[in-house]
């Protein structure tokens, strides 16, 4: 198809026809289809961004159980939030999500306003979400466009250019625009994420499935590997951290990470960057590094095994320890709060995935030689480092 078909009316109800009936035999049969209020929309299609289906079916589920409603959420507190959203990633949308719902309280008296200006100045809340929303719970006419329709109608359009360019957005923009219905918008905005989905996957898109690969511009030319055209490839950067699980008579040290950290508002063990250094100077650095972000001073660090992970652009090596309290030596009194922990507390505090994988090895792992039960007061080896 192209842009000057758009004015074509028979076309668009053509279109709509074929994707409707199409969405009426395949929908799938998704936690957040079974309801249209406007809180649980709002839940899944945060949950959404950047995750699949899958993975946020279950958190979905749980989520709502626990906050069955935006009074309930703005009232809880922020880690048991944190808590919840644990193992789906990118933890800023559950923090916005928090924010947003006690803003909700506020100042719009406990209920998602319909207005799109006013329902995008709550956090987390862009173009995206705020159609979704408007037009899944409410009917509103107002377009969406998030990564599988983007896919589907720079296909259909055989858009050529860069879909994330302003240019590549405001031309995707304009066509979901210009398609919607007057009436069950909802469903219809449903109806082509589900095809972006299901049928025009990124790779070896099911055109023979397709109902609207009659008008599919990319099909007609054979261009469904080339469009859309690909990102340009992240450029990863590969980074060294150790985290070190410190033990003090039974219990380990965790610590909130602050507001500029990678995981805002989650606990972790202590990770520090590590030097690319001699190895042998390894546990100068750790104890150093360790004692700078915690004014801990741990000794006796034992390598416990080696964690590949990424997030975002970095790949990080993670090199994992187990230490020996020391002393409490804090030089400095910005340091984020903390806790001492017993094995058994730390499911209830919300960690990232590695932090998680260490809380289980602290269970696996028997304490080193000597620290059962006094403290490590006398422990010879902490001259090793002066702070
Ligand atoms: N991706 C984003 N929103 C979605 C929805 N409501 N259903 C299925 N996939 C989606």
């Amino acid at each position: 198809m192209s842009v000057s078909s758009l004015t074509d009316t028979r076309w668009r109800s053509n279109f709509r026809r074929r994707l409707r009936a199409w969405y009426k035999r395949q929908a799938r049969d998704l936690p957040w289809r079974r309801s249209r209020e406007p809180y649980q929309v709002w839940i899944s299609e945060i949950m959404l961004q950047q995750t699949q289906v899958s993975t946020v079916r279950p958190y979905f589920q749980r989520f709502i159980r626990s906050f069955p409603n935006i009074a309930s959420l703005a009232a809880a507190d922020e880690q048991d939030v944190l808590r919840h959203w644990e193992g789906l990633g990118y933890y800023r949308r559950a923090r916005q999500l928090h924010r947003a719902a006690q803003q909700v309280v506020a100042e719009f008296g406990g209920q998602l306003p319909r207005e799109p200006d006013r329902l995008r100045t709550l956090p987390g809340i862009g173009p995206y979400t705020a159609g979704a929303i408007l037009s899944i719970a409410f009917d509103a006419r107002e377009p969406i466009l998030e990564a599988n329709t983007t896919r589907l109608l720079a296909r259909l359009l055989a858009y050529r250019g860069d879909v994330g360019s302003a240019a590549g957005q405001r031309t995707l923009w304009a066509l979901a625009a210009a398609l919607l219905p007057r009436k069950d918008v909802g469903r219809f905005n449903q109806a082509l994420m589900e095809l972006g989905s299901l049928v025009c996957k990124p790779r070896a898109p099911a055109c023979n499935a397709c109902p609207v690969r009659t008008w599919c511009g990319s099909a007609a030319h054979g261009l469904q590997d080339q469009i859309p055209k690909a990102a340009r490839k992240t450029a990863y950067e590969e980074i060294r951290e150790a985290a070190v699980i410190i033990r003090r008579r039974g219990r380990v040290l965790l610590r909130r990470c602050g507001p500029d950290e990678r995981w805002s508002g989650l606990w972790d063990f202590p990770r520090v960057p590590l030097s690319a250094g001699d190895p042998a100077a390894l546990a100068g650095e750790l104890t150093r590094k360790v004692h700078r972000l915690t004014g801990v001073i741990a000794a006796e660090h034992r390598h416990l095994k080696t964690i590949k992970h990424g997030v975002t652009r970095f790949r990080i090596t993670l090199e994992c320890f187990e230490a020996a309290y020391v002393e409490n030596a804090a030089s400095q009194p910005h340091i984020s709060p903390q806790k001492w922990l017993w094995p058994k507390q730390l499911p209830s505090y919300p960690l990232n995935s590695t932090g998680r994988k260490l809380a289980g090895l602290v269970a696996g792992h028997p304490p080193p030689a000597g620290q059962a039960a006094r403290g490590q007061r006398t422990n010879p080896r902490r001259r090793a480092y002066a702070p």
